[in-house]
């Protein structure tokens, strides 16, 4: 079992000290505060801007202006519904909010952290935290990683996931990035991203504190005169310049900033036309005709602001308001519809959200987040060059390449698992056949038809009609299936529950064989066969899994036999069993079975077009194992 150490204990450190636990490695996570997810705890206002509903890798890819195409082949490892699935699972409900970020519905970050420390604390990952990293050798194999205090460990293999250094205070001090340094790597300058942004004009401090929201932004360059970032939403006011979310996100727009090239223009109206605007500002002032300018923008304005539209109106403060001329109120109009602030600034890394630049992606596999210079190191989350806009990209990032890095520690290969798809009617022998290949070739069996038998175990269990798609697709909220693996032996958990044995009662296969017909079934349990055989080398066994689960699979067999000797087989091994049958019932469901399975809208049972075609019907067993493990020797 290798060693293996993770410097880090942010959300890419947790998610890689646990998936690497989980995957059989000995784990150790070393963080220097006392607690895990510190800086965890404060992003999204506290409130944990989890992940982004984004399901498609390339959207997402859309959303990181630097790096992106480097986590495609993470992305399709760990997604954002993933992260949902992970969270949910840990009994963290979560919520969608604007631009499809995902939220805890607690609205508390403490509950994704919580959930992370019981992932780290299930999969049997050793913490030791108030521990300060101070260097960390490669000895050839392996690393010796010194702390504070004097205490050293060793490691066969080592993932440092420091985070950046942005937020000093919660402890991403950016150590890793000399640790990288120390071993080789290039990092790529860092600068501030997702960062508050000074201004020179005084206004700001003046307005300090001021929150506006509804408001249309735009940042123009002074050279090309063309705006570099639009957005709309909240931003604030500081003794420094502007912040805010809109400030933020632009932020992550500009790499470099020299004083004077930008300008931020805000439309502090952006539902008004001008005409409409102006209109509006009649209406105000004929209100109360004799009030003096300065007085008579309460309606339109908040207080702290009045004043320095005033000031940039160029309007008499003290004129009364209905003797101010039409070329005056269009002066107000435009000061309110294009109320400018020079941009001189980014405001310190330490007070940024995000840092940029980092470890070079370049030196990086992308498929394992392993170096290519240091065999067995790991990188993950922020310490890498990548970074996206707001809206839960970061966090995903850091869980997709903290997983990447863990489930990828214990293969060798560096490469994608092995995966045989085995697709075929009832009873040509596809189970008896995958069980003995697996075992020989060190694979995972998983027998998918038992996950659309347990769900058929919980529709007769709970008196819904199997073929009844609405009852069906409605109680699948209820249900949750996984499987586990005991000694190697699968093992089907329905709602926490071992099923392994009541799924085999004879009335189950006719309820397995109708869920599986229920489009939303077979939905529900895709992610969970595909997430299974993309972790392990894995012979799959089903209907589907050649045309549908996995597509890519390097090896597909489509087993069959005759309908006669099919049932032949089955009805020897139930009498076997001393089961009271006879053959032509034996037979008679089977056919029945076989055409529903084959004749179904979705998914139906048919031959891969690179599927292996074995007929099984003449065939002994030795000789069609002996097949199998021929044709996967020349795939290898
Ligand atoms: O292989 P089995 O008999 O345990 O499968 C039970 C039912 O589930 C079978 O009638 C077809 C269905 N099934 C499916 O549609 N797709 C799969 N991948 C596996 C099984």
């Amino acid at each position: 079992m290798s060693k293996v150490g993770v410097i880090g204990g942010g959300p890419a450190g947790c998610l890689a000290a646990a998936t690497a636990a989980f995957a059989g490695a000995d784990v150790t996570l070393i963080e220097r505060n006392g607690r895990i997810g510190r800086k965890l705890l404060i992003t999204g206002k506290g409130r944990c801007n989890v992940t982004n509903a984004c399901p498609d890798i390339n959207d997402f890819i859309d959303n990181v202006p630097v790096n992106g195409r480097f986590l495609f082949s993470g992305l399709s490892k760990f997604m954002t519904y993933d992260t949902m699935a992970l969270f949910e699972g840990l009994g963290v409900p979560l919520k969608t909010e604007r631009g499809d970020r995902i939220f805890p519905v607690s609205d508390k970050s403490s509950d994704i952290a919580d959930a992370l420390l019981a992932h780290l604390k299930k999969s049997g990952a050793k913490l030791v935290t108030d521990t300060r990293v101070t260097d960390v050798t490669f000895e050839n194999p392996g690393f010796r990683v010194a702390c504070e205090g004097g205490r050293t460990y060793s490691f066969d293999k080592l993932i440092l996931a420091t985070g950046g250094a942005s937020y000093r205070a919660t402890g991403s001090t950016g150590d890793g990035y000399g640790f990288a340094e120390s071993l080789g790597h290039t990092v790529v300058p860092l600068f501030p991203s997702l960062v508050p942004i000074e201004s020179s004009d005084p206004c700001c401090r003046e307005m300090m504190g001021l929150s506006l929201k509804n408001v249309a932004v735009s940042i123009c360059d002074k050279d090309s005169k063309k705006p570099v970032y639009t957005d709309f939403g909240e931003m604030l006011f500081t003794h420094f310049g502007v912040s805010g979310p809109v400030i933020l996100s632009a932020s992550s727009h500009i790499r470099t900033m020299s004083p004077g090239q930008y300008t931020l223009s805000i439309d502090l109206k952006p539902a008004l036309t001008e005409e409409q605007l102006d209109a509006r500002i009649l209406r105000d002032f004929s209100k109360q005709p004799n009030r003096d300018f300065c007085n008579s923008l309460g309606e339109l304005l908040p207080s702290k602001m009045i004043p320095v539209i005033v000031g940039r109106s160029g309007i008499d403060p003290h004129k009364k308001v209905n003797q101010i001329t039409r070329e005056e109120r269009s002066a107000l109009v435009s000061s309110l519809k294009d109320f400018t602030v020079p941009l001189t600034n980014f405001r310190p890394l330490n007070e940024a959200i995000i840092t940029s630049g980092g470890v070079d992606t370049k030196e990086i596999d992308p498929k394992t987040m392993e170096s290519k210079l240091v065999p067995g190191l790991y990188f993950a989350g922020e310490l890498i060059d990548v970074d996206a806009y707001t809206g839960g990209f970061n966090l995903q990032i850091a869980f997709t390449t903290g997983y990447t890095a863990g489930i990828s520690i214990n293969d060798n290969r560096g490469d994608r698992m092995f995966n045989i798809a085995i697709d075929g009617p009832g009873g040509a022998g596809k189970s008896t056949i995958s069980k003995a290949v697996s075992k020989e070739l060190g694979f995972i069996y998983v027998d998918t038809g038992a996950l659309y038998r347990a769900i058929g175990l919980y529709c007769l269990r709970n008196g819904i009609k199997t073929d009844d798609a609405d009852k069906v697709s409605a109680a699948l909220s209820e249900v949750s299936v996984d499987f586990t693996y005991i000694d190697g032996e699968q093992r089907v958990m329905l709602n926490g529950e071992d099923v392994s044995t009541d799924i085999r009662l004879p009335e189950v296969s006719m309820a397995a064989s109708n869920v599986s017909a229920i489009p939303a079934v077979r939905k529900f349990l895709l992610e969970l066969q595909r997430k299974i055989a993309r972790e392990k080398d894995v012979l799959m066994d089903g209907r589907d899994i050649g045309t549908v689960i996995l597509p890519d699979a390097q090896l597909k067999i489509f087993l069959t036999a005759s309908a006669e000797v099919r049932a032949k087989r089955r009805f020897d091994e139930l009498t076997a069993k001393g089961k009271e049958v006879s053959y032509d019932d034996v037979l008679r469901e089977l056919i029945e079975r076989d055409y529903q399975d084959s004749h179904r809208e979705i998914a139906p049972l048919r031959q891969a077009d690179d599927a292996v075609l074995v007929d099984t019907s003449d065939m002994t067993f030795d000789e069609v194992k002996e097949r199998i493990i021929q044709l996967y020797k020349e795939r290898k």
